[in-house]
């Protein structure tokens, strides 16, 4: 027992001194006097999980259990009513329909591609020129245009068609025989283009009677290979045929 304070200041400091009771030894007291009401609370709940399980067996309870696993389920109801055999013809007309569907977008598609890539009708049309040499007098010139290039189409005299074979083939610059310019001696038939720069050259003239290029002075004989100037080449020769005596188509 303590001693009574005399006074209220002496009552203040005995109060001050009076030690605070211990945390652990507080909290052991009231775990003390908790712990037999938690243990009655565990073995409590022990004991309900325990009868219910001995009532039910388990505690899940499966949704599968009202189903056989090992049954294989029916799929009649999703055969076809029909036989076999006229379920098969169909599938076979719908593949082969399907098939020659698929086929002829195809080649309607790759034809129209390939048309598009081929020569317009204007361009065919200008791909071979037919002439009529009974309307070109002997000794004369005509020119044609032929694939966007003129053409020129000489009907030779006799004087001339010698004086071209004549020629030795040895001082030519382009060494070139008449005869393996012309498939008829008295039709000479060449592009008119001077294989210098590509002037087109003017006919009967020049220093050896047949063509000259006034652009840089190329003079080309009778049988329209280089003779004279800076052009390196002879005149080229088309290709041409003759379907009749009277007609010559170019190209
Ligand atoms: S283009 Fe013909 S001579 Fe130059």
């Amino acid at each position: 027992m303590r001693p009574a304070p005399s006074s209220a200041s002496a009552a203040l400091r005995s109060w001050t001194r009076h030690a605070f009771p211990n945390t652990s030894q507080t909290s052991a007291v009231a775990t003390a006097r908790l712990a037999p009401q938690t243990t009655s609370l565990t073995s409590q709940r022990r004991d309900q999980s325990t009868a219910a399980a001995a009532t039910s067996g388990s505690s899940f309870d499966s949704p599968f259990t009202k189903y056989d696993t090992n049954k294989i389920p029916s799929f009649a109801k999703y055969k076809a009513k029909s036989p076999e055999v006229s379920n098969r013809v169909f599938q076979y007309f719908m593949v082969g329909s399907m098939g020659l569907l698929t086929a002829a977008g195809a080649k309607a598609t790759v034809q129209d591609f390939l048309v598009n890539m081929s020569a317009s009708a204007d361009v065919l049309a200008q791909a071979k020129v037919e002439v009529d040499l009974a309307s070109i007098p002997e000794g004369k010139n005509v020119i044609i245009k032929w694939r966007g290039k003129p053409v020129f189409i000489r009907h030779r005299t006799e004087s001339e068609i010698k004086d071209a074979e004549g020629v030795n083939i040895s001082i030519l610059r382009d060494p070139q025989k008449d005869e393996d310019r012309v498939k008829k001696p008295e039709w000479l038939i060449m592009l008119g283009v001077c294989t210098h720069l590509g002037c087109v050259p003017i006919g009967e003239s020049g220093d050896f009677g047949g063509w000259f290029c006034p652009c840089h002075g190329s003079h080309y004989d009778v049988s329209g290979r280089i003779r004279k100037g800076p052009a390196p080449l002879n005149l080229e020769i088309p290709e041409y045929d003759f379907p009749s005596d009277e007609s010559l188509v170019i190209g």
